[in-house]
């Protein structure tokens, strides 16, 4: 088996965690949930809930270096086979996948905007970004299918030809990217507002809503509940503390989860525009703000744009593979033929999220109070990731005998950190979350 380098494997996992979810949603939801309040519960969530659930999925994968159906039928008693079923977990991979290219094409539009030319009046980029997204389906339709196209072609390479190389090419571009960012914001006099407004909380903001949020917010974010994490430590260097591997990767990702709240934000006070923009906020708010900037607004929007772009390709390809790893593993499909399977099958469902935003179809497209683009992001982060990962909880801390997941984390979690970690996994994570999850009912 050909397995990842440390760094490849870091460079992937944190590819895969660090996305859109960090730096296009993380801020809107701080900004409609009113700040600190919801960084709190988020800081909170992804500590005790995220990273307590991370380790188990690392856990799984590593143990049984199989897809995560197989996963959870070789590591069951003889009795409780049918816990495999929970390994259909993948199948959120393939849902997220659906919409989040279509976020992926609108950012390639704005990129392309950024250079030939952005409106510069309020009501002209509400007036852009409203025609785009309900109008222009030819425009959205060419660049989701070349989103599409090129995940389905580094996924076509495999894990180590394709995704390790991806990422070790573009998460250091990343990195750099955002570093300048977020220096150029610390120069700015509105950088001590935005820190303000991320930082000192207003708890009469806070309803369960907001929690569930959170909470679905840390699992998005950590691409947690689908089996990413699990099927990426498939291919786990054999030595190496993984457990750190955990760790750096939260912490990387919880750090670009604040930059990029920080840098929006330092942005948004300092041009007075309103945090409270939802999810236009990259789209509306900050395009009109570095439009009125001049050319240094136009190379920071580029690079912007560019680096949201970055974190989203390597975030998309990871959704997929879980799932081509079940048909691959499960029904002895040839990488190609599974991988045209799974994309293609995402591409119809990105084309009817696609439609679901337009005026011309909308209409038929919208159930209740969502269209099916609002469904599927709600369906997916508020109920089936949460879900997963209680699942996980529980199969991990009461179906397995404690001494064999003392085993499993050979060495790497010992004495107070192991049990903290397994009180955890088996009492707080799987109560916090159904309770939250409860009250929204
Ligand atoms: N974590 C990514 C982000 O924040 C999105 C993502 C990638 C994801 N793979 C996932 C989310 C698997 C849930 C499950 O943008």
């Amino acid at each position: 088996m050909t397995r990842f380098s440390k760094a490849g494997f870091i460079l992937a996992t944190a590819g895969s965690a660090i996305g859109l979810g960090g730096i296009w949603k993380f801020p809107y939801l701080v900004g409609q949930n009113g700040g600190a309040a919801f960084v709190i519960v988020f800081i909170l969530a992804f500590i005790l809930f995220g990273l307590s659930i991370f380790v188990i999925e690392m856990l799984f994968g590593r143990e049984s270096e199989q897809n995560s159906i197989s996963t959870f039928e070789t590591l069951a008693p003889n009795n409780m086979k049918f816990l495999k079923y929970g390994g259909l977990m993948v199948i959120s991979g393939l849902l997220i996948f659906s919409f989040y290219v279509v976020v992926l094409g609108w950012l390639f539009h704005y990129l392309f905007l950024s250079v030939i030319g952005m409106p510069k009046t309020l009501q002209e980029a509400q007036e852009v970004w409203g025609e785009f997204v309900s109008g222009s389906i030819g425009y959205q339709m060419f660049w989701h299918l070349l989103v599409v196209a090129l995940c389905a072609y580094v996924l076509n390479k495999g894990v180590k030809a394709g995704i390790e190389k991806l990422n070790l090419i573009l998460m250091p571009l990343l990195f750099i990217i955002f570093a300048g960012l977020l220096v150029y914001s610390v120069m700015q006099d509105s950088f001590i507002e935005s820190f303000k407004f991320l930082f000192s909380p207003d708890f009469s903001k806070l309803n369960s809503q907001v929690v569930v949020e959170a909470i679905g917010q840390a699992f998005f974010a950590l691409s947690l509940g689908v089996g990413v994490i699990l099927t990426y430590s498939n291919s786990l260097p054999k030595h190496g503390n993984f457990v750190r591997f955990a760790v750096i990767v939260a912490v990387l990702n919880f750090l670009f989860c604040l930059v990029a709240g920080l840098v929006v934000f330092t942005f948004i006070f300092g041009h007075g525009a309103e945090p409270s923009g939802g999810p236009g906020l990259v789209f509306v708010s900050l395009p009109l703000i570095f439009a009125n900037m001049g050319v240094s607004g136009q190379i920071i929007a580029f690079l912007f744009f560019i680096a949201l772009i970055f974190a989203g390709i390597t975030s998309a390809v990871s959704m997929l593979e879980p799932l081509n790893s079940c048909l691959i593993e499960r029904l002895k499909y040839t990488r190609k033929r599974a991988n045209l399977t799974s994309i293609s099958i995402a591409y119809i469902l990105g084309l009817v999220v696609l439609f679901s935003n337009t005026e011309s179809y909308g209409g038929y497209l919208t159930f209740f109070d969502k269209n099916f683009f609002g469904w599927l992001d709600y369906i997916t982060s508020s109920f089936m990731l949460p879900l997963a990962g209680v699942f996980m909880c529980i199969y991990m801390g009461f179906i397995l005998p404690k001494e064999k997941v003392y085993a499993m984390s050979e060495g790497h979690l010992r004495g107070i950190y192991f049990k903290t970690w397994y009180f955890t996994i088996r009492f707080i994570a799987p109560i916090g979350i159904l309770s939250a999850m409860i009250s929204l009912i």
